[in-house]
């Protein structure tokens, strides 16, 4: 069995007479029944509570018939089990409780013990894997390394990542201590989330467009090469890499099995170009989900019609869905992609 049938297999999305749909990252914000939780309990408790994980996993499964759930968790997970724990500040983003800037700040790191402090992951996965059935797939994420490290090194989201992108040219030995650190942490609660049922582990490496490309290698696709290698044949692997969709041959030297695409690519154009075992996932415009069915329809008839005949295509949004999105227009997307022939 080739990687592509496999993946497909464990999408059980097989045999396929349409692309394959599943949706993107913090879907529940735009769901009164999230926000009604939201209400009760903080996002941590949520996340940390293997019976609500489930809860809000399941809550857009229950609205929209997609072949695959996301595990309600963060990349951020990650920094926090490594000893940097992180919060949201009520005007937005993410904000760490410290920001790494010394050797001694990556030295009290520890990578003891990620997958005990991580359990309450697994046990969610093992859940909603029970819940899910057969039909549909379970997808488990991690960030890439190079996406973590720059909350990490920044203290929080910043807008051009500029102290990490200067710690990597200023100080290689420290930057790639600290990579190390996270990907070790990673490999090991990757594992561990394969064998609590995730079906497919994608990385997100939402930042690793704002790398020069002679940085992307090192600073990036490096790790996440050791990730995927980690991975190895156990579960098919998804990288997605915001924005660097010109890098293809960087990207497909991590071995990944599909490459997540960012909106302001043509799909086809970059399916063309990929080795034939490598599928694409995307790419429509999440804005659009702020705007109207009519619109969404067109938009994603648009995608499909440009993808007909190509093998590989799972149908996602460019990037997260926005707190703005309306129930209206997931409908009318999951409607365009299930009855497109
Ligand atoms: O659909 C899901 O809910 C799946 C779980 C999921 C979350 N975060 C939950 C979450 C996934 C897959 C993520 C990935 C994630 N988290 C990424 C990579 C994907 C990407 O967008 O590129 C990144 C960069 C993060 C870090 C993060 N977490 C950010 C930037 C934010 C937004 C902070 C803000 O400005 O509000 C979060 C919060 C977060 N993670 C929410 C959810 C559901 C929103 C919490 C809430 O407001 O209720």
């Amino acid at each position: 069995m080739n990687r592509r049938q496999r993946f497909l297999r464990a999408c059980r999305c097989e045999p396929v007479d349409r692309p394959p749909l599943w949706v993107m990252r913090q879907a529940g914000r735009h769901l009164p029944e999230y926000r009604a939780l939201k209400e009760q309990y903080s996002f941590h408790e949520i996340a940390q509570t293997p019976e609500l994980a489930l809860e809000v996993t399941m809550q857009p499964l229950r609205r929209y018939d997609m072949d695959a759930a996301i595990v309600f968790t963060d990349i951020l997970v990650i920094p926090e089990a490594l000893g940097q724990p992180y919060g949201f500040p009520k005007g937005g983003g993410i904000e760490m409780d410290f920001a790494i800037e010394s050797a001694d700040d990556v030295d009290r790191l520890s990578t003891d013990g990620i997958c005990e402090k991580l359990s309450y992951v697994g046990q969610a996965l093992e859940l909603i894997r029970a819940e899910l059935g057969e039909e549909r797939a379970l997808i488990g994420f991690g960030g890439s390394p190079w996406t973590l490290a720059t909350y990490m090194i920044e203290g929080g989201s910043s807008k051009h990542k500029e102290r990490a992108r200067e710690l990597f040219y200023t100080d290689r030995q420290l930057f790639d201590r600290l990579l190390t650190k996270i990907t070790d942490a990673l490999a090991d609660y990757l594992q561990m989330q394969i064998d609590a049922g995730a079906d497919a582990i994608q990385l997100f490496d939402s930042w690793g467009g704002v790398l020069a490309p002679d940085a992307f290698e090192d600073a990036s696709v490096v790790w996440m090469r050791k990730l995927v290698d980690a991975i190895g044949d156990d579960v098919p692997t998804i990288v997605f890499s915001k924005d660097m969709h010109e890098h293809r041959d960087a990207l497909v030297s991590t071995g990944a099995d599909v490459l997540g695409v960012g909106w302001t690519a043509r799909l086809a154009d970059v399916k063309e170009q990929l080795p034939d075992h490598v599928a694409v996932q995307g790419n429509l415009d999440p804005v659009l989900m702020n705007t109207t069915p009519e619109l969404v329809a067109r938009e994603t008839t648009k995608i499909l019609e440009q993808m007909r005949g190509y093998d590989g295509h799972v149908f996602n949004l460019g990037h997260g869905i926005s707190p703005r999105c309306r129930i209206e227009c997931m409908e009318a997307l999951v409607e365009t992609v299930s009855n497109f022939k």
